[in-house]
């Protein structure tokens, strides 16, 4: 393990069916004054709204509501949030629905009793809060992001082409409890439950994809890469198969809540480039990282070439017996390849509705990171945006 470092998840998570019940206690803990953070309606068609104004209720609190938190949620309908949450007087803030919801909430919970700008204290100069912050629950409804157990919010500011993530060090922005419900996801549309069960598979492969070095946290992301291969082909086929879907949950949660970072660089280019996309096009965010990622783990792969060498083996069964280890690692990124379209996954950003005259203005929104096998350069991300068409 690489260097010396402090592991700490404070978030309680309460899993299975049924765990919304088990806020109950939970509530007692916070303030009357709450705040219920939602998205575009789909808790009122499949009744998890009514179930949780129910539990606030009968908690004896005063609820007021920011609904339509869009998919990608803008630093617009953050400042309209700062406002219905400082004349509410919010104690707690409660969000109930994917991971757009649970990072609106997190940002939230920083800005409501800082006077300043909060995009540009948190986005763009990724300074920590120095004001109170508000707690957070999450009822996570969609999966993927794995924002119910970590500190990452997420903020798409259109004007400026920009979609930034902060990873806040404080503990206090970390959801203080999340309910895991794998009954709750089970409305997702199709499309929407590929997308985050790629996010899982980037989350990891961004955490793995980096070092030489033998460490506990690559074998843990092998065994959750495993897991989300198996299960994201079953649930793809049958969407309505609890075993496959809780599982896939629990994999989300672990994939990103820093656990299989510990002691290691991490990569997170794709996520740079997908973020880049997201911010010009508005797309799912799975799949911006769809569209990017074979296109960018081929520029690489030379790079690491143990490692994509290695991921083929331990997690998709590659036989080395009579390859090169670059046929090796090309059969693993193949194998890859092949399980995305088999799940349906957009693989050309041409679909998300970009053209090579967006180019230029996609290369100059992507963060550059320097975790990864390979530091690359503009013309270098212009050329990955290009294969990716
Ligand atoms: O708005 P509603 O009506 O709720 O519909 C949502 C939305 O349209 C729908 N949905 C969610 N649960 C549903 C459902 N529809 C039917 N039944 C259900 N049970 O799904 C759509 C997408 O929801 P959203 O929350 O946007 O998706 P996701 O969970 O993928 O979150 C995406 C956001 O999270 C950020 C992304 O960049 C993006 O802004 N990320 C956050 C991270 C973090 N905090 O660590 C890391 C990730 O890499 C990611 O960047
Ligand atoms: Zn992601």
């Amino acid at each position: 393990m690489l260097g010396n470092f402090t592991y700490c998840n404070p978030t309680k998570l309460f899993f299975g069916k049924g765990a919304l019940q088990k806020i109950r206690p939970e509530l007692k803990k916070y303030g009357r004054q709450v705040v219920l953070v939602y998205g575009g309606g789909s808790i009122k068609k499949n009744g998890i709204y009514d179930r949780v104004i129910q539990c606030l209720k009968d908690a004896g609190k005063d609820v007021a509501e920011i609904s339509g938190v869009m998919p990608n949620p803008t630093i617009e309908k953050l400042r309209e949030g700062i406002a219905i949450a400082r004349s509410h007087k919010a104690d707690f803030i409660l969000a109930v629905g994917g991971g757009s919801c649970c990072d609106f909430a997190k940002a939230l919970a920083v800005s409501i009793h800082y006077e300043g700008d909060p995009w540009e204290k948190y986005c763009l100069k990724f300074a920590e809060p120095s004001c109170p912050i508000v707690p957070v629950g999450c009822v996570l409804t969609m999966v993927g992001t794995g924002s119910e157990m970590n500190s990452g919010a997420v903020i798409t500011n259109p004007e400026q082409k920009l979609k930034i993530g902060h990873v806040f060090k404080s503990e206090e922005v970390m959801p203080r409890f999340s309910v895991l419900d794998p009954a709750y996801t089970l409305t997702l549309p199709h499309y929407q439950m590929v997308s985050g069960i790629y996010d899982i598979m980037n989350h990891i492969c961004e955490q793995y994809f980096s070092g030489n070095d033998d460490n506990t946290s690559d074998y843990l992301a092998e065994g959750l890469m495993r897991n989300v291969i198996h299960a994201g082909r079953i649930a793809s086929r049958e969407p309505r198969n609890y075993e496959a879907r809780s599982n896939l949950m629990w994999d989300a949660a672990w994939a990103l809540n820093t656990l299989i970072a510990k002691g290691k660089t991490t990569d997170w280019m794709v996520h740079m480039l997908g973020q880049a996309v997201g911010a010009l096009t508005d797309a799912a965010h799975g799949m911006t990282l769809a569209a990017v990622s074979l296109p960018y783990y081929r520029y690489i792969l030379p790079y690491g070439l143990t490692k994509f060498k290695r991921f083929a083996i331990h997690v998709w069964e590659i036989d080395p017996k009579g390859r090169t280890d670059q046929e090796t690692a090309e059969a693993g990124l193949q194998a890859m390849e092949d399980w995305m379209r088999s799940l349906g996954l957009v693989m050309k950003l041409s679909d998300l509705g970009v053209t090579e005259a967006m180019i230029p203005q996609l290369v100059e929104s992507t963060i550059i990171l320097e975790g990864g096998y390979k530091v690359l350069d503009k013309e270098e991300i212009a050329t990955i945006f290009r294969e990716s068409l």
